[in-house]
């Protein structure tokens, strides 16, 4: 067994995914998991309410607060750090990381899409305009990616993805409902993937040891 992840959420939005998360170690499907810290950048976000519902630090912590990018980075890093968080989920978080945050916690850092990837992914790609941009090229298929966040939009190592099949008559509203109901399954399950060890990191690269 690898050491016990200590994640930080960093969500800017309701936080569904993030509830999914908490729900799934409540209920003893992640083990040797915990989240230590919430973050968002946005101090309405409904995940900052989730995480003070279950006792969960929650920061409201954005670069609008501080003067330069390098504060803002010297902020995030000291929060990591005192809350001890050696692994960060990414859901529905609308801001880029600084750089020092990947590098620091390379192969250490996912998110969850609501599309195929690399499908559909990258700037501009998220909420409703990913669903939109599936019905309009007429796909048979969408779907839930985890990947490793790196330096790029959308762009790091798939850990795992879950497909559906897109309807006839499939709207983004309807579309977007079904997504989020694989996402609120896929995300727990890659994460677990990392707190039981199955995630090896060669290099660069990740591998998934096994998925059972
Ligand atoms: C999800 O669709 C996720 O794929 C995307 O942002 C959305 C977050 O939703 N990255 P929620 O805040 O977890 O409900």
């Amino acid at each position: 067994m690898s050491d016990a992840l200590h994640i930080a959420v960093f969500a800017s939005g309701k936080g569904s995914n993030f509830l999914a998360i908490l729900q799934a170690i409540e209920d003893g499907k992640i083990p040797n998991a915990r989240v230590v810290l919430a973050i968002s950048n946005n101090s309405d976000a409904g995940a900052l309410s989730i995480a003070r519902e279950h006792n969960i630090p929650a920061i409201h912590l954005s670069q609008k607060q501080f003067a330069t990018e390098e504060l803002f980075t010297g902020a995030l890093m000291e929060t990591l750090s005192r809350h001890r968080v050696n692994f960060i989920a990414l859901a529905g978080y609308m801001k880029k990381l600084p750089a020092e945050i990947t590098r620091t916690f390379r192969n250490r850092i996912v998110n969850i899409h609501p599309a195929l990837l690399p499908a559909f992914g990258g700037k501009g790609m998220y909420g409703m305009h990913v669903h939109d941009a599936v019905i309009a090229s007429k796909a048979k298929q969408s779907g839930a990616t985890v990947h490793i966040v790196d330096e790029e939009y959308d762009h790091g190592q798939i850990v795992l993805q879950r497909a559906i099949h897109v309807e006839e008559n499939e709207t983004p509203e309807s579309l977007a409902l079904k997504v989020l109901t694989i996402e609120h399954e896929i995300y727990p399950e890659a994460i677990r993937l990392f707190a039981e060890g199955k995630v090896a990191t060669n290099g660069k690269r990740i591998t998934i040891l096994s998925n059972s």
